[in-house]
């Protein structure tokens, strides 16, 4: 199944978003309403896994920042007052494709589509916020470290250069 599923793409008009439904209903909301517009204002970029035009898994990445005082504390040390980073957004799955590996091909997707950024815009992590406890065990699968502080918000630093 994953084999037709190698590549994610930007989402834009074309795709078929209006029956996406991952059991999250915020979720697909999101993509619904909001995904193309803040692709235009550019607040965020969505890449999706489409089977032909339907899209069957999305996620959303966006430059953001946060200030040092608020990272957990072993990540705080050679960081200025605000800590540039990537937000790895909303990500999702179709209901009737979970469990099939595309969870797993989507963030690691999302972390090279970073990593790549980083060439051009800095940025000391990723971070993802998940939704509930079980979720943050899943990006703790890709080296994502949870905050002591705030178990759902995960953190993946990048490598130095
Ligand atoms: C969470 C979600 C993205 C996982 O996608 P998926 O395609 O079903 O996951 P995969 O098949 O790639 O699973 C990869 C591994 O993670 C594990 N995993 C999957 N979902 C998990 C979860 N919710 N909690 C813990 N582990 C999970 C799988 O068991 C699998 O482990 P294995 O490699 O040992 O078999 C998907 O279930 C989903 O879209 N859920 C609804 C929306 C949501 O919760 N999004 C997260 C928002 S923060």
């Amino acid at each position: 199944m994953t084999k037709e599923f190698k590549r994610t793409v930007e989402l834009n008009s074309d795709h078929e978003i209006g029956g996406f439904s991952c059991g999250v209903p915020e979720l697909d909301a999101w993509l619904r309403d909001l995904a193309l517009r803040n692709q235009k204002e550019n607040t965020s970029r969505t890449f999706v896994l489409a089977d032909g035009e339907n899209v069957v898994a999305f996620y959303c990445l966006a430059a953001a920042n946060v200030e040092r005082e608020l990272l957990p504390s072993s990540k705080q040390r050679d960081s200025p007052r605000d800590v540039p980073l990537i937000s790895l957004g909303r990500l999702a799955v179709a209901i009737e494709f979970q469990g099939l590996g595309l969870g797993a091909l989507l963030v690691r997707d999302a972390i090279a589509r970073s990593l790549a950024a980083t060439e051009h815009v800095a940025a000391k992590f990723m971070r993802v916020d998940a939704k509930d406890d079980d979720v943050a065990k899943f990006y703790e699968r890709f080296g994502f470290t949870a905050d002591p502080r705030n178990p759902r918000a995960l953190y993946l630093k990048f490598p130095k250069r």
